[in-house]
């Protein structure tokens, strides 16, 4: 009897972010997020310089748990689901813990796009889901073996989810995803009239 196995496994973690309060923090959020979206003019410069149809406060702040509360309980409650998506991927954690070193809001506008990347200088890497309103983009995942399938024939439409090529995730407010932080991923184009709100973050191990 032939056996085919699935080896090598690229993880996405999804849990609701859970404790006490979550709908009241995360609308705590969307305002703080809306606020400083209003008052940051570097990360507006920035913003428009770099063609996100929106605001990210990735290049202008780095001290959001400071500013606001808000964020700094969310780093809080991250701890858990970095641990838990540590062990389940089997990190040799060598007495270290993960670590979050840096907090971002994006705003991304309806037109909105923000094109492949992979977050440099860290381990996990996660968004927190803060608005996604119908129409919202998903976010994208690639298979990180792509620019080795030259000949590979293409997937059908339907192929098994662990067969594709992109993966696709559009999760509720309130959800945390995380990954490892070279995996390259994509949120395509909003097509929502609304703001698709989210804030993203990366762990380090310390
Ligand atoms: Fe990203």
């Amino acid at each position: 009897m032939a056996r085919v196995e699935q080896i090598f496994a690229t993880s996405i973690y999804s849990a609701p972010l859970g404790g006490p309060r979550v709908k009241a923090l995360i609308d705590e959020l969307r305002t703080a997020c809306r606020s400083i979206a209003q008052e940051d003019i570097a990360g507006q410069r920035w913003s428009a310089d770099a063609g996100y149809k929106g605001y990210t406060s990735y290049a202008s702040l780095d001290d959001l748990p400071m500013r606001n509360p808000s964020f700094a309980e969310l780093a809080e409650r991250l701890k858990p689901h970095l641990v838990e998506f540590a062990a389940a991927v089997d990190f040799e954690m060598r007495g270290l813990r993960p670590e979050i070193d840096s907090i971002w809001i994006n705003v991304l506008e309806n037109g909105g796009t923000h094109t492949g990347h992979i977050h440099t200088n860290s381990v996990i890497s996660g968004t927190v889901y803060v608005d996604v309103p119908d129409g919202a983009s998903a976010i994208r995942f690639e298979d990180p073996r792509l620019a080795m399938m030259m000949a590979a024939p293409p997937r059908k439409a339907r192929a098994a989810a662990h067969n594709r090529n992109f993966a696709y995730f559009k999760p509720t407010p309130g959800t945390v995803l995380l990954w490892e932080s070279w995996l390259r991923h994509e949120v395509p184009t909003n097509l929502a009239a609304e703001d698709r709100i989210s804030v993203s973050f990366n762990a380090v191990m310390v």
